[in-house]
């Protein structure tokens, strides 16, 4: 069955008919397409063009199809709502056939589409709220872990690794609520849109919108049938969030390196080599890492589909849907194998804060610490500069030096530098909102 045959004297080729069918992945849809089409019968029967005997048969089938169907199989037709109305029309007849009337596939598709990252928006805030719980609880359980804190990764100043957990759940905090912001305009119906200039049946849509928890209704028919900001700007979000669970795994992988020894995964998320049997590797942060650009090609894919295209509907736009679903799919199983891999792993407390008491990450301390004394910072750093110097020199930590060689430096440093520069004094001392914190 197509839904334009009338105009038509010949058959599609076969290869166009393949070509230009959407149901292998749009079937994804299809409760949304039931759903849909019952609101709008529903918006039909109100402005009075369908009778309420055939309201009932159309809601009442619609309802039953949505029970019934199995969604694993791909059916022939060119798209979910060809095949929706064929089922319709085959349970209860000719009525079936009114269910279109003041609809077009383009107000339809779009209206499904948004009532599907609706549901899956929400999905997928449950996730990151979960991931972001896994995070806190590693965070509170080494709270107290020192471990370097990087520039340049060249070994900084001291932190914790609570800390440094933290600084994820912030990330991951601005994810979910761009994640919320987005869904406020994911929100809105374009159904009585019709195919780009409305419709002439008086459909009341805030009632269909009421329907179907739409928090509003598109205002200008011409932007409803071809808007997909809002897919990208899931996308957008997406890419955004795989960047941020890519850079957390660039340093599990390297935490996880003999170089490193920071952390161990769980052997539930790691794999083998097939020739080298004693490999161990972080093959979960990896592809996570990959997985990153896979999702920024398909926020990509939708910029570039979108930005030639003429108003309003355009064939185009099909291409929207594999690119979002891949990109769901993708994030969905990114995080939940994300919070798998943190949840298991094991953090080498000793191996981190042994790193940190070496490359004079006390070095700014020891700056500050003369600062207090009356020196003004730029003649500290100099004074400290040299010191550290020094001290590469006689291959030993700024506090292994006695106190007389300390102040040929400089003769206001006293006894009281050595607990000013102790690695957890140095992280206590921190006063700003926002700085690593040490319990007692
Ligand atoms: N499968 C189409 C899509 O995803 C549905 C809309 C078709 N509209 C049309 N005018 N051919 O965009």
């Amino acid at each position: 069955m197509k839904l334009w045959g009338g105009r038509f004297k010949g058959d599609t080729d076969k290869l166009m008919e393949d070509f230009n069918s959407s149901i292998s992945f749009d079937m994804r849809l299809f409760k949304y397409d039931v759903e849909g089409s019952i609101a709008h019968a529903k918006g039909l029967n109100k402005a009075g063009v369908l009778k309420d005997d055939e309201t009932k048969l159309i809601v009442d089938g619609l309802n039953e199809i949505l029970k019934e169907t199995d969604t694993g199989f791909i059916p022939d037709d060119e798209d979910v709502h060809t095949y929706v109305e064929r089922l319709l029309t085959e349970k209860i007849g000719d009525v079936g056939k009114k269910l279109h009337t003041g609809r077009s596939r383009n107000d339809q598709v779009a209206t499904d589409v948004r009532l599907y990252l609706r549901d899956v928006a929400g999905e997928i805030g449950k996730n990151i709220e979960t991931l972001i719980d896994t995070l806190k609880n590693k965070a509170f359980e080494h709270k107290n872990v020192i471990m370097p804190g990087y520039t340049h990764l060249q070994r900084a100043q001291p932190v914790t690794f609570g800390h440094h957990m933290m600084a994820y759940v912030e990330m991951f905090k601005r994810d979910l609520s761009r994640l919320n912001d987005m869904v406020k305009r994911v929100n809105v119906m374009p159904l009585g849109s019709g195919a780009l200039a409305g419709t002439s049946y008086n459909i009341d849509r805030m009632y269909v919108a009421k329907l179907l928890g739409f928090d509003d209704i598109t205002k200008n028919s011409l932007d409803a049938v071809s808007d997909r900001d809002f897919v990208i700007e899931f996308l957008s979000f997406s890419s955004i969030m795989m960047m941020h669970l890519s850079r957390f795994c660039e340093e599990i992988v390297l935490w996880s390196s003999k170089e490193f020894d920071f952390v161990e995964l769980d052997d539930r998320y790691s794999t083998g080599s097939s020739m080298m049997p004693q490999k161990k590797n972080p093959d979960a942060a990896e592809l996570i890492r990959g997985k990153a650009g896979r999702v920024y090609g398909s926020l990509m894919t939708l910029l570039t589909v979108m930005k030639g295209l003429p108003l309003a509907y355009n064939k185009d736009m099909q291409e929207d849907k594999e690119a979002l679903f891949d990109a769901i799919d993708t994030l969905k199983m990114s995080i939940a194998v994300f919070n798998g891999m943190v949840k298991t792993m094991k953090v080498k407390s000793d191996n981190m804060a042994n790193a940190a008491k070496y490359g004079y990450m006390n070095a700014t301390d020891f700056a500050d610490y003369l600062v207090f004394k009356g020196i003004p910072f730029r003649k500290a750093h100099e004074i400290t500069g040299k010191v550290v110097l020094y001290a590469i020199d006689k291959n030993c930590a700024i506090e292994d030096l006695s106190i007389d060689e300390l102040k040929s430096f400089c003769d206001v440093i006293d006894e009281d530098v050595y607990s000013a520069i102790d690695l957890r004094n140095t992280i206590k001392n921190k006063k700003t909102i926002g700085s690593p914190r040490l319990d007692d």
